[in-house]
């Protein structure tokens, strides 16, 4: 048992000298830095901001495409940047240029272990989820929702950019011994997806709601700084993997913490497949209207 432990922390300290290294090498494309720049001063007009976003077409495209997607909720549509900063706010929209950045700087190269594709999806459809959950629930800070749901697995990107061979151990224990991949991931590394996004967005200055709730996903949120926002990232990717909304897989382990079923007003099991068949068919809605971005 002793032994076990040694082993683990050993591998743990593996691991997290590998992140120290990774962490001075992703960088985030120059147009959403000087979006995030401008958007941090209260004096940027929303012409300026415009401006720089516009450079970036790709970037453009997202920020419209979530703003009307039907789990974000916009009453109006949004065709232009500048009608998106009128109708979403300074704080919305740096919520959203933050959590694209932080995905753009970690992207990969799809590969037979993760297709970059799918777990993009994942991506949006569970960040989209939250910031819907949060609306119903009469949640304010649904804007910090939406990036912990969207940046939630960014552990996931990290450990297949970077510490890839690791990634397709981990992939082949799952597939050889048949065990959940947080026990793959606890074997190879000595830590989960959920340390290791915790870890790189405490690097990067993300409020602790945010990064506590990204640790905990996958455990009880009553431990966490923000229980709510916790609660809120699990229904969500618990509702993706109970309607199978796209193929990846990596949380389908994951389970409803009795906190977060109190939160949503659910007792039993039955409750929550209910739950989540109401949403099937706006969920598939979803998919569509953000299925191309990548
Ligand atoms: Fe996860
Ligand atoms: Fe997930």
């Amino acid at each position: 048992m002793e032994t076990q432990s040694l082993e683990l922390s050993q591998k743990r300290e593996k691991t997290q000298k590998t992140l120290a290294n990774v962490m001075v090498l992703p960088v985030i494309p120059k147009v959403m830095l000087e979006s995030l720049k401008l958007l941090d001063s209260q004096f940027t007009t929303a012409k300026e901001l415009d401006k720089v976003i516009a450079k970036d077409q790709a970037l453009v495209t997202k920020i419209i495409t979530i703003a009307n997607s039907p789990f974000y909720g916009l009453q109006r549509k949004v065709t232009t940047i500048e009608y998106a900063i009128m109708v979403l706010g300074y704080r919305e929209l740096r919520d959203i240029i933050s959590a694209l950045s932080v995905a753009e700087a970690f992207k990969n190269k799809t590969d037979r272990y993760l297709n970059q594709k799918e777990f993009i999806l994942h991506s949006y459809i569970t960040g989209t989820t939250c910031k819907k959950l949060s609306n119903e629930l009469g949640f304010h800070n649904s804007g910090e929702a939406f990036i912990t749901g969207f940046l939630h697995d960014v552990g996931v990107s990290i450990i297949h950019r970077y510490m890839h061979s690791d990634f397709a151990a981990i992939c082949e224990l799952v597939e050889n011994k048949k065990i959940s991949f947080r026990d793959a991931e606890l074997e190879v590394l000595g830590m989960t997806h959920e340390n290791i996004g915790q870890f790189l967005l405490d690097k990067w200055n993300f409020p602790v709601d945010i990064t506590d709730s990204v640790a905990k996903h996958h455990s009880s949120p009553t431990s966490c700084h923000n229980p709510t926002i916790c609660s809120i990232v699990q229904m969500a990717d618990c509702m993706t993997q109970k309607l199978k909304i796209g193929h990846f897989t990596w949380d389908r382990d994951l389970t409803l913490d009795p906190y977060t079923m109190k939160i949503f007003n659910l007792e039993r099991d039955i409750d929550f497949e209910k739950f989540a068949a109401g949403y099937k068919d706006l969920f598939w809605e979803q998919v569509e209207f953000v299925r191309f971005l990548n």
